[in-house]
């Protein structure tokens, strides 16, 4: 499924942000180096699906600081560090880290850099995690900065996208990819668009409410290698023909004002949508969470059995992701395979 050959060098030191081994935002990656990553993913599988254990990341430490609400990534990380054989430290929202007292991120970052081997955090304003990460030298991973980047989000998104492709025979290359929703704010979609244009002539169509577009400069980021894209104000301009559409929740909580105002029902992918713009072989996909309350029109419980919704394999594609940024970023990513063993239990989930 991939189409780039294995670069030589650790990957660690390719995707270093000056010198030191973090994931703050997808710049750091090529097509080259991404694949590397998505190789690394490949070999954690069997640990993912409960096929096999490692412990190879014993002793380790994982500080896992989230100052804004999540369950995915919280949990998806922790799990992965635990899963390699590590331990997780956890700080959830400013009112129980002494943030709430005033202390500044340099100094919680330098602190916990002596308790902890590597950090992910979630931090409610842009740029916010790039200054954690310039106060430490463990590895950070920006686990959402505000409507920044989300880039192991985004990485598990293309991960995912590559695997469906794989199985339907199609390529990225040449592909259509229709975003959907709050694009404006969606801090994956930023990522996701950003890393799909390393591939060439893909087809993107944007379709969001009016104000909520895409920020200009990421569009212009993500005009390159022969891609084209597109900005639409309605399903049924920007559906026909996609062979993914990436739906994402309205992010209310960063609205400055009344600004959602222009969101109306005509933006829900629900399954008369699909089947109205729709093939068999298109790949439903979002984020999550999506909201399921009424009124809010985020993407439909119709499509819950539905093949094409592929929601959840993108959950669980976190688990083997973010296993091999762990890896990659603490070096270990090659005595991975031989530390495995078989497990002596089984997991009853649909996984594995
Ligand atoms: N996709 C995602 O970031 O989910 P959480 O907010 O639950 O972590």
């Amino acid at each position: 499924k991939y189409t780039q050959s294995v670069q030589e060098g650790p990957l660690r030191d390719r995707i270093a942000v000056e010198g030191k081994h973090q994931l703050l935002s997808v710049d750091q990656f090529t097509r080259e180096s991404v694949e590397d990553l998505f190789r690394v993913a490949d070999m954690m599988q069997p640990i993912a699906r409960r096929q096999k254990v490692s412990r190879v990341l014993e002793g380790a430490v994982l500080g896992n600081l989230f100052f804004e609400a999540s369950t995915r990534t919280r949990v998806s990380f922790g799990s992965a560090f635990c899963r390699l054989g590590g331990s997780v430290c956890d700080t959830t929202g400013f009112t129980f880290s002494s943030m709430a007292k005033g202390e500044s991120i340099y100094d919680t970052s330098r602190v916990m850099s002596g308790y902890v081997d590597a950090m992910v955090i979630r931090h409610p304003e842009q740029g916010s995690v790039a200054e954690f990460a310039r106060a430490t030298n463990i590895p950070v991973v920006n686990g959402g900065d505000g409507p920044g980047e989300h880039p192991s989000q985004a990485l598990l998104d293309l991960y995912t996208i590559l695997t469906e492709f794989s199985r339907l025979g199609k390529l990225l290359d040449g592909a259509h990819i229709a975003m959907v929703g709050d694009l404006k704010y969606g801090r994956t979609v930023h990522s996701l668009i950003k890393l799909m244009a390393l591939y060439k002539n893909v087809k993107f169509s944007l379709i969001s409410p009016k104000g909520l577009e895409m920020p200009a400069y990421i569009i212009e980021q993500a005009s390159r290698n022969g891609n084209m894209i597109e900005q639409k104000s309605s399903l049924a301009e920007g559906l026909a023909g996609a062979d993914v559409i990436y739906a994402t929740r309205v992010q209310k909580e960063r609205f400055a004002n009344e600004e959602n105002e222009g969101y109306t029902p005509d933006f829900q992918i629900n399954r008369a949508i699909i089947d109205a713009y729709c093939s068999p072989e298109t790949i439903v996909m979002h984020p999550l969470p999506r909201d399921s309350r009424p009124g809010a029109n985020d993407l439909s419980v119709d499509l819950n059995h539905d093949p094409r919704l592929a929601i959840f394999r993108q959950t669980d594609n976190g688990i083997p992701i973010r296993m091999a940024i762990f890896a990659v970023l603490l070096g270990v990513e090659g005595l991975v395979q031989h530390s495995m063993r078989d497990v002596t239990w089984r997991h009853p989930s649909h996984v594995g």
